[in-house]
């Protein structure tokens, strides 16, 4: 079995980005795992029971910007209250996560759920005012017209659907390395993460 990160945290709090830096680094394959929950959003939104979209999500439901609105990023949080969806979304999280050459998976419950015996556990976090900025930026980037408000109370209301959920609710692993990306650069960031890394392989 390789080598296994696993990187937890809220919406916007550059989970994401960090992972993607620590796989190309080291060569690891990484899963972004809200993309399987925003795929099941989606396809909740096109009609499809959402139970029954986890079972049969296929490669290609996974890619494409309409998995990467506002709107699809709350439903995404909606079906993942749902025991069933969450369930049939683990198989394929686990195997992945065994592969051979080491993998980067980011998300909500990694470290708690998916991967409780992964080398490293990082759980990134910053305000909710620094990332409903950052995310208001990139929606901007990619041409859409929504405001700063409305994207901090979208994040407001899925960190408190995430947290307050009955399974697998977001929360730090207990042997967790927190990093606060608040005042940090990504560059910092990585290097913390880095380090930590380093310091168990
Ligand atoms: O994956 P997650 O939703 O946690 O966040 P992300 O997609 O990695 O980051 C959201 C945005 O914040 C991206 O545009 C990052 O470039 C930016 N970011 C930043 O400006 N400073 C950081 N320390 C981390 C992320
Ligand atoms: O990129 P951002 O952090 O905004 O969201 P995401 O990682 O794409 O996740 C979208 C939603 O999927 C989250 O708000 C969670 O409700 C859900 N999710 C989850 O429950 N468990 C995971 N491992 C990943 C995502």
């Amino acid at each position: 079995m390789g080598f296994t990160i696993a990187i937890d945290g809220p919406a916007a709090s550059g989970k994401g980005t960090i992972s993607r830096q620590l796989a190309e680094f080291y060569g690891y394959a990484h899963l972004d795992t809200g993309l399987l929950y925003r795929a099941v959003g989606k396809k909740m939104l096109d009609g499809v029971e959402p139970i029954e979209a986890a079972h049969s999500l296929r490669a290609e439901d996974l890619d494409g910007d309409a998995l990467r609105t506002p709107a699809v990023a709350q439903a995404a949080s909606k079906v993942a209250v749902i025991p069933e969806v969450r369930q049939a979304l683990l198989d394929f999280q686990r195997a992945f996560a065994r592969r051979s050459g080491g993998a980067v998976l980011d998300g909500r419950d990694i470290g708690t759920v998916i991967c409780p015996d992964a080398d490293v556990k990082l759980f990134v976090t910053a305000s909710p005012e620094v990332r409903a900025g950052r995310r208001h930026a990139e929606l901007v980037e990619r041409g859409m017209d929504v405001d700063y408000d409305t994207v901090l109370s979208d994040v407001r209301e899925r960190d408190a659907r995430d947290m307050g959920r009955a399974d697998a609710p977001l929360r730090p692993a207990e042997d967790a390395l927190q990093i606060d990306t608040s005042e940090m650069t990504i560059e910092d960031a990585v290097s913390a993460a880095r380090a930590a890394i380093d310091a168990k392989r």
